[in-house]
């Protein structure tokens, strides 16, 4: 866990807190925002019963403004009985009374304010849980009730209706469709758990433009947007079968029945008017796996305004398809007037310093320096380099942090953590295991509760143990053990953030040649520089002063798996 700071440049890089008080109202403050990412259940338990919390958030602030990070995106903490990781949304204006109360809420909302980072809270709007107020009335209500066509209610198929609407698969594994009680069936693209909003239904566009107030006038600056290119439906009948469908998700161009349909984009037309009622205007970005043509659509300063593109976290250890992304997804963002995202990681997919320290895997790689599968199957225990796999994840995060535009991080990838793959079946949380009966074995891998100390209960998780089981080597990893060692994986993530903030200018980009194809280089306005190098020779750098590397230069050059920048 090593990296190199240039001791001459170690000088801290506060900002006059005027101009940082600027930057809370600068409406643009989203377009090259570091965003940290909190699952709230597993960063800090405050009262001891295994389940992270709003006040154990907020007795971290001082962490978080000690990474460095503009914005925390804080994943659902919302009432659920948790059959989908919280997003199976009870009730979209209240505090889980396990993670903690609104006054809670606005605590947290105000310490962070106070520490300069800003807050963009999920909302679910495609689906409710199975548990919210609105489904119990529609199953408690007849067929053809107001009630039932807030969702998807249909009759099936067959003489007696006992065959579903359609042969759609949901997402997790299993039909999309659950039949009731009085014989209807109602469709749900995730768990039965979470039944389809019915985006035609004037009461649940309203009822969301109340919730985005809601949170607004307590504060929160932005949000995440789930699934945000399914809420709009074309289920005229007879409903096509899936072979006709083709593949899920993206590629389907606006033709697919509920994946990105053109119409989707009224909704967040009125979502736009919602945020522009407050200064600065409240932001948005649209998780949209959508085709790479049309995903401008979500990212429109009349929409959602930026929109998540995956790319990068997909992407194998090989620089020319890094290349190819990085330009792509640069020129898109300015053909919305976005900026652009970046991510490797996220509560969904196998932590990055794992993916890059696992054998390659081939089958779609050019040359054999594979990423590793992103989401992992079960079954076998993988031939895990961990070394290596935190030195590849420093290296392109911290060429990730040299991008225009904003960086999305997720918790723990700053202490280089890595994946936890042996969790009993017994322990496992997440819907997609028990659907695939363990084909896939879920996310539950990157959502164990972090590491704050080396010993002690749930390694400073709490005092009360983890909601998922910790294993012994997170000790390794803590904070506690990382902060007393600047060439760490979290020093090296503190004084990157640091060195971004100061060197962040305007959003120009420019690719510099380099006599090596395993180099990545670019420049940035004020003549900053990153250099990546994904080859095993060591190379020259380009004249300058070397800021920070990813990993320690080998006199004076760059090794492989390894980033520099310079000036
Ligand atoms: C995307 C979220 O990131 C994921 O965790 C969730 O399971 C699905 N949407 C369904 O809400
Ligand atoms: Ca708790």
């Amino acid at each position: 866990m090593t990296s190199t700071v240039n001791p001459d440049l170690e000088s801290a890089v506060d900002a006059p807190a005027a101009a940082l008080a600027a930057t809370m109202e600068d409406p643009n403050w989203w377009r090259q925002a570091s965003v940290y990412q909190i699952y709230p259940r597993s960063f800090a338990d405050s009262n001891g019963d295994g389940i992270g919390d709003l006040k154990g958030i907020t007795s971290r602030i001082p962490y978080l403004k000690s990474l460095g990070v503009d914005a925390v995106w804080l994943s659902p903490f919302y009432p659920s009985a948790l059959a989908d990781g919280g997003y199976d949304v009870d009730d979209y204006r209240d505090v889980d009374p396990k993670l903690g109360t609104l006054a809670d809420f606005d605590e947290m909302i105000a310490a962070l304010h106070e520490a300069r980072i800003k807050l963009i809270a999920d909302i679910v709007p495609n689906h409710t849980s199975n548990l919210h107020e609105w489904f119990q009335e529609a199953l408690a209500s007849p067929k053809g009730s107001a009630a039932r066509d807030r969702y998807i209610f249909r009759d099936g198929l067959g003489p007696d209706g006992s065959r579903p609407p359609s042969d759609w698969d949901s997402v997790f594994g299993g039909p999309a469709w659950e039949r009731t009680e009085d014989g209807q069936w109602y469709m749900h693209i995730f768990a039965r758990e979470q039944p389809d909003l019915n985006w035609d239904n004037r009461e649940v566009r309203d009822d969301f433009l109340k919730t985005l107030r809601f949170w607004s006038d307590r504060g929160v600056d932005g949000f995440r947007v789930d699934v945000a290119h399914a809420l709009t439906k074309d289920l005229t009948e007879p409903l096509p079968s899936k072979a006709e469908l083709g593949p899920q998700g993206g590629n389907n161009l606006g033709e697919h029945p509920f994946w990105d349909r053109d119409e989707v984009h009224e909704v967040f037309a009125e979502w736009r008017t919602v945020f522009n009622e407050y200064t600065p205007p409240r932001t948005a970005v649209a998780e949209a796996w959508v085709h790479a043509d049309r995903r401008a659509r979500y990212a429109s300063p009349d929409g959602l305004g930026q929109a998540f593109n995956f790319d990068l976290l997909k992407a194998d250890w090989n620089p020319r398809q890094f290349r190819e992304i990085i330009t792509k997804n640069l020129v898109e963002a300015t053909s919305s007037g976005a900026s652009s995202t970046w991510v490797f990681s996220n509560h969904d997919v196998v932590r990055h310093a794992t993916r890059y320290g696992l054998p390659p895997v081939g089958a779609d790689s050019d040359d054999g320096q594979d990423g590793g599968a992103w989401l992992m199957s079960g079954g076998t225990e993988p031939e895990l380099d961990r070394a290596l796999g935190e030195r590849r994840a420093r290296a392109v995060s911290q060429l990730m942090l040299a991008l225009p535009g904003s960086a999305y991080l997720y918790q723990g990838e700053e202490l280089g953590l890595h994946e936890v793959a042996d969790i009993a079946e017994e322990d496992r949380q997440d819907p997609t295991f028990f659907r695939n009966r363990g084909v896939d074995v879920g996310r539950d891998g990157c959502r164990v509760p972090l590491p704050w100390t080396r010993d002690g209960e749930s390694f400073g998780f709490g005092f009360g143990g983890a909601h998922l089981p910790q294993p012994a080597w997170f000790g390794d990893y803590a904070v506690e053990v990382q902060e007393a060692d600047p060439s760490s994986h979290l020093g090296f993530y503190r004084r990157a953030l640091e060195l971004r903030r100061e060197l962040q200018g305007e959003e120009d980009f420019e690719w510099v040649d380099e006599p090596s194809a395993d180099v990545l280089h670019f420049t940035r306005p004020g003549g900053w520089h990153s250099v990546t190098n994904f080859g095993p020779a060591t190379v020259d750098l380009p004249a300058g002063t070397v800021l920070l590397s990813s990993s320690p230069l080998e006199d004076g050059r760059l090794p492989g798996d390894t980033t520099a920048w310079l000036v």
